[in-house]
């Protein structure tokens, strides 16, 4: 551990939002940093310095040390830089890999040949970040299989370095669901020399190697993103075939509830929204539902239902019931639908026919959106989650701010984040149903809808929710002393 009490953490990731941002990864990856950095601690972040990040507004300047630098990865010699950036809004300096060989694609990850070079290079640049800074770290915090090897190279590759003598690993796992799986020919990319031992030898036995699963092997401490998920991804249901691995570490496995970006996500100062609002006053939100009707071309007054869903269009999201349940329930109660996502494409074109079928209540997005996402959380009276799995999930928990009950299945985080309504006493946040299949969908939302006519309830219940604090001062304070009690270890 350092000599005072601030923490050195170095933080590698794919994504930081809102340089580059595909799903929640980034949102926690820059909040948890964000909120490191504003109690003092010494956090250094690495991500790629993909070519969709946008320069205006970031002042970027190269690091002296860390110019025309060369990495040898199995046969290839990389080179890279690293330059800096300090974000505007809170101070905190990011390290950004150039690697244009690497990160110049039309997308943030990619389906070619090479990705896994794409993350092993990111997770090795982070170590020898550190080594050219002479930067020892307490912690180094790896997020998901793209830097799940971080452990792995520094018990190999970097084990006679003494600067990580002190470093301890904390791997977070935010979906178990994507592992980076990728054929054993690769193992020469690792660069082991020896080292080859380390790897999960049926896994590779059978031809591949697993990023995540050497993570889970060999970091110091497990995280993942809520207590429940932990629970869950220790059983055969949720594990994705990794719940053994977690059981035999479930001493050191923790689940921290995500939270929410305050700065960012709060109607009362939100500055993409058409007006704030509080739950003192709601005339603002009655007034960015109406603008958000206009803008997705819905008919009707402020007192037409609204259900909202922002999402990654993927399995994972419960969109198939969503596919059984909505068209019939459209038919058979009145509310309407603001709906924004890209992913699969069968999932987009559903969502497309549904709208098409019902233009005047079926608003549809296709694509990403940030600005659409703070009006649909602002303007609507609900928000759907009915995931399959939901390591935490964001949106329930920006939607509880926003007064804009949200209706999930009891899974993951949203399990650990949303009340289930009792109407005689007045209490819970949400609407909550167990099993992921249609009956419980169709019930939810049935449910959700006969609350809302009984409109001084509904409007306690928004209350409810809006008083409810996911800060990072609470949640980071969680990871800090885990740290804490890894570093002093
Ligand atoms: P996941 O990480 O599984 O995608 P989360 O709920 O943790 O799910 O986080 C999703 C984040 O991505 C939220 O901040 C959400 O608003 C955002 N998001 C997802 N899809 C879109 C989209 N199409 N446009 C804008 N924001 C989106
Ligand atoms: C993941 C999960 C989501 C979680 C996010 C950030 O992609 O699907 O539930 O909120 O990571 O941890």
């Amino acid at each position: 551990m350092a000599t005072t009490d601030k923490l050195n953490i170095c933080l590698a990731t794919a994504e930081f939002a809102p340089l580059a941002k595909t799903g929640g990864l980034a949102d926690v990856s820059a909040a948890l940093s964000a909120y490191l950095h504003s109690e003092g601690h010494d956090v250094r972040v690495l991500m790629p310095f993909y070519s969709q990040i946008r320069r205006e507004n970031l002042d970027i300047q190269p690091v002296n040390n860390l110019q025309n630098l060369t990495i040898k990865v199995g046969p290839w010699d990389i080179e890279y830089s690293i330059d800096i950036a300090i974000l505007p809004a809170n101070g905190l300096p990011i390290f950004l890999l150039r690697c244009p060989a690497l990160y110049d694609r039309p997308g943030i990850y990619s389906s070619e040949t090479d990705e896994h070079l794409r993350f092993i290079v990111l997770s090795r640049a982070a170590i020898e970040m550190c080594q050219r800074m002479n930067f020892a770290p307490d912690i180094f915090h790896c997020n998901d299989w793209h830097t799940a090897l971080i452990p792995l190279f520094l018990r190999t590759i970097y084990s006679w370095d003494n600067l990580f003598a002190g470093t301890r690993s904390v791997m977070t796992i935010h979906n178990i669901g994507y592992q980076g799986v990728f054929g054993s020919h690769i193992v020469g990319d690792l660069s082991l020399y020896g080292g080859e031992h380390f790897l999960h030898q049926d896994d590779l036995a059978q031809g591949r190697i697993n990023f995540l699963k050497s993570g889970i092997l060999l970091a110091d401490v497990l995280t993942t993103v809520s207590p429940t998920y932990a629970r869950e991804i220790q059983s055969p249901e949720y594990g994705m075939g990794l719940d053994g691995y977690l059981r035999g570490r479930s001493d050191t496995l923790f689940g921290i509830l995500n939270g929410v970006d305050y700065d960012e996500w709060n109607p009362e100062t939100d500055a993409l929204i058409p007006q704030t609002f509080s739950s003192s006053d709601f005339s603002g939100k009655i007034a960015c539902k109406l603008e958000l009707m206009r803008e997705l071309g819905l008919a009707g007054g402020a007192d037409q239902p609204i259900i909202g869903f922002v999402s990654r269009l993927v399995g994972q999201k419960g969109i198939d019931l969503m596919v059984s349940v909505l068209p019939r329930l459209l038919a058979q109660r009145n509310f309407s639908l603001s709906l924004l996502g890209s992913g699969e494409p069968h999932f987009e074109l559903f969502f497309q026919s549904l709208q098409r079928a019902a233009r005047k209540r079926v608003g549809f997005y296709r694509g990403y959106n940030n600005k659409l996402a703070h009006w649909i959380e602002a303007g609507s009276d609900m928000f759907m989650m009915p995931s399959a799995y939901e390591p935490c999930g964001l949106n329930q928990l920006y939607s509880l701010k926003y007064g804009t009950i949200p209706i999930v299945r009891e899974t993951g985080g949203l399990a650990d984040s949303v009340r289930q309504v009792n109407r005689a006493a007045a209490t819970g946040t949400g609407v909550l149903f167990r099993d992921y299949d249609e009956a419980g969908f169709h019930w939810a939302i049935s449910r959700a809808l006969d609350l809302y006519e009984d409109q001084p309830l509904w409007r306690k219940i928004m209350a409810n929710g809006m008083a409810m604090d996911f800060s990072w001062q609470k949640q980071g304070a969680l990871y800090v002393k885990l740290y804490r009690s890894l570093s002093g270890s």
